[in-house]
């Protein structure tokens, strides 16, 4: 009954929007941008969107592709995935020739995509699934005959099942060979083409929700830690995966650079999911406990690849289980990078819990000794509290701890329930606050070089499958053809980019965006700010990660 509902009520919409947006020419004619605009940008910077193998391609064992870890995991019936997997997600396997249409339309400069190892490689190591090759071949030509950068991630969230199978995947350092392996693959075939290169996808979430929580793939995690998985090792695995991923990415860097970048000039990056962190007081005590978490979340990868070494305070509170690296690993690692990606979404408070690190057995969390909370309150939010002074922190603090190194913003989107509307208001507004807070960024000298919205279309997400989505474009799962429909936010960022001014076109709903604070930069910080008021006015309540479990929408 109330899925019939929400069909009609999606309908109509679907109709009304439908008549609104292509019965309307003007939508196309005037621009926006208020007060912003993407020549306020350097030419060279970038702005584009993405998707990942596993979440847009489907056709899972079409053509030779064998299964990922990241397959088995979703098959396993995940319940806040709703049981549901990207066996078909959005077909992009079959439909990419038309997606690739609209990623022109709109103008996107660059695209970032990932290779599935297991479609390139279906052994994990050895013969290339020549099916695989034509696939990101063809992929990767459509773009740049559009003018389109292609952004390729080496590994977004998995491996192939077959090599889990034999040595455990990244819990065992054979990851590495294999890995560089298959880079190797990657460079030599597409390397005369792509010429940004990212290794890992949010490495620090890979290391903990796949081996510490056990909310992603492979889903491993040991009582009393994670959420009931059946193998794992909460306390040791998260640490050691991370140095796998280290590890690979830094032999894979040095391949790149001894034996590819004389010829093809392009550059090798690691990513991170990069929240912000604030104290939720200001104490001492949580500021101190800020810091450890900085150095936990971002320091944790970042201090390897630029000082060749894990932060202090790492080494300390995770004694022995935290590998080390010989003096040789150490240099290889130092400067292993030539940009830095991040993939920020909002940003977390900060409380002191440092009494954890009295548990005799402690996972990744009670060695940081913290506890933290949304600004919208304990439970992950299922549409992220508009924060950009939290960008704007990040990206000083990388300049200030961390040399400016050049970043791209991989990934920044808003959540909204899948099913909601296209009139996605509530996007345009976040994307609207987040571009702008990037562009005082990089006046204040930050030394980022793209941005990329999360995601072009709506994908099988980590955290609710398909009933939470990010993307510019709706996927309808009810019709055969997975036909894709442009929401608001999908005109406003092609405005944007055009320069067009759609204020004047959209008045309802631009009356919304422009009753945002104006952008200007002297008042866009302090409304931004979180101050007292905006935190959770209860008292404050231990934010594991399990809160988002208990509340996922269904
Ligand atoms: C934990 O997993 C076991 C076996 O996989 C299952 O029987 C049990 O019901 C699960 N417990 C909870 C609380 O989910
Ligand atoms: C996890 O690994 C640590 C360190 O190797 C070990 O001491 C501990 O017994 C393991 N725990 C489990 C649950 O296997
Ligand atoms: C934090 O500390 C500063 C300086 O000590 C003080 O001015 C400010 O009011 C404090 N803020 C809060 C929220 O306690
Ligand atoms: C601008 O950069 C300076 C120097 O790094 C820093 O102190 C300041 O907080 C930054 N301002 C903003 C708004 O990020
Ligand atoms: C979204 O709507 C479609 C069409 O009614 C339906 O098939 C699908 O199950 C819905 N998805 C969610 C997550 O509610
Ligand atoms: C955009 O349109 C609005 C509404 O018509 C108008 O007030 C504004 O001046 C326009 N901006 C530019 C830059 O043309």
């Amino acid at each position: 009954m109330l899925n019939s509902v929400r069909l009609l009520v999606l309908s109509l919409l679907l109709l009304v929007i439908e008549n609104y947006v292509y019965d309307d020419a003007r939508f196309f004619v005037y621009g926006v941008v208020d007060e912003y605009g993407r020549d306020d940008f350097p030419d060279e910077f970038v702005f584009g969107s993405g998707t990942s193998a596993y979440q847009f391609e489907g056709a899972v064992l079409e053509d030779g592709r064998s299964f990922s870890i990241w397959d088995t995991f979703a098959h396993s019936g995940v319940p806040w995935n709703n049981g549901e997997n990207a066996d078909i997600t959005c077909d992009g396997y079959h439909k990419y020739k038309e997606d690739i249409e609209l990623i022109a339309d709109m103008g996107l400069e660059a695209y970032r995509f990932s290779i599935s190892w297991s479609r390139l490689i279906p052994n994990g190591r050895g013969s290339v699934n020549i099916k695989g090759l034509q696939f990101y071949n063809d992929f990767i030509n459509r773009l740049i005959a559009h003018g389109i950068q292609p952004h390729v991630t080496l590994n977004h969230f998995d491996i192939p099942q077959i090599l889990a199978n034999e040595y455990g995947g990244w819990i065992s350092r054979k990851s590495v060979k294999d890995f560089v392996a298959y880079a190797d693959v990657c460079f030599r075939e597409f390397g005369d083409r792509v010429l940004h290169w990212t290794t890992f996808n949010e490495a620090n979430i890979f290391s903990l929700g796949g081996y510490d929580y056990g909310f992603s793939p492979p889903g491993r995690c040991s009582s009393p830690f994670g959420f009931n998985c059946s193998k794992g090792n909460s306390t040791s695995e998260p640490y050691l995966v991370a140095h796998n991923l280290l590890l690979s990415h830094a032999s894979a860097a040095r391949l790149y650079r001894q034996k590819y970048k004389a010829s093809q000039h392009g550059f090798i990056g690691f990513n991170l999911l990069g929240f912000w962190f604030e104290p939720y007081t200001n104490t001492t005590k949580d500021v101190k406990a800020t810091q450890r978490a900085r150095d936990f979340y971002l320091g944790w990868f970042l201090n390897p690849l630029v000082n060749g070494d894990y932060p202090e305070i790492m080494k300390k509170n995770a004694g022995n289980r935290i590998p080390t690296f010989t003096k040789f690993e150490s240099q290889r690692m130092k400067g292993s990078f030539d940009f830095l990606g991040l993939n920020h979404y909002t940003t977390l408070y900060v409380k002191d819990n440092s009494i954890s690190l009295e548990m005799d057995t402690r996972d990744f969390d009670a060695d940081m000794g913290v506890t933290y909370t949304f600004g919208t309150g304990n439970e992950f939010p299922a549409q992220f509290p508009v924060a950009p002074l939290g960008l704007q922190s990040l990206l000083n603090y990388m300049k200030e701890e961390y040399g400016n190194p050049p970043i791209y913003i991989h990934e920044n989107g808003q959540a909204q329930p899948r099913n909601a509307t296209l009139m996605d208001t509530p996007r345009v507004e976040y994307l609207h606050a987040y571009i702008g807070a990037l562009l005082d960024a990089l006046r204040n000298g930050s030394n980022t070089r793209g941005y990329f919205v999360w995601s072009f279309l709506d994908l099988f997400e980590v955290i609710g499958g398909y009933a939470s989505a990010y993307g510019l474009y709706y996927v309808d799962m009810a019709d055969k053809e997975l036909t894709r429909y442009p929401k608001l936010s999908a005109h406003w960022y092609a405005n944007f980019l055009k320069g067009k001014n759609l204020s004047a076109t959209i008045p309802n709903i631009m009356n919304h965006v422009r009753a945002l604070p104006s952008v200007a930069s002297s008042t866009r910080l302090p409304l931004c700010r979180m101050t007292p008021s905006t935190r959770p006015a209860s008292p404050f309540k231990t934010c594991k990660w399990s809160y988002f479990m208990k509340s996922d929408p269904k």
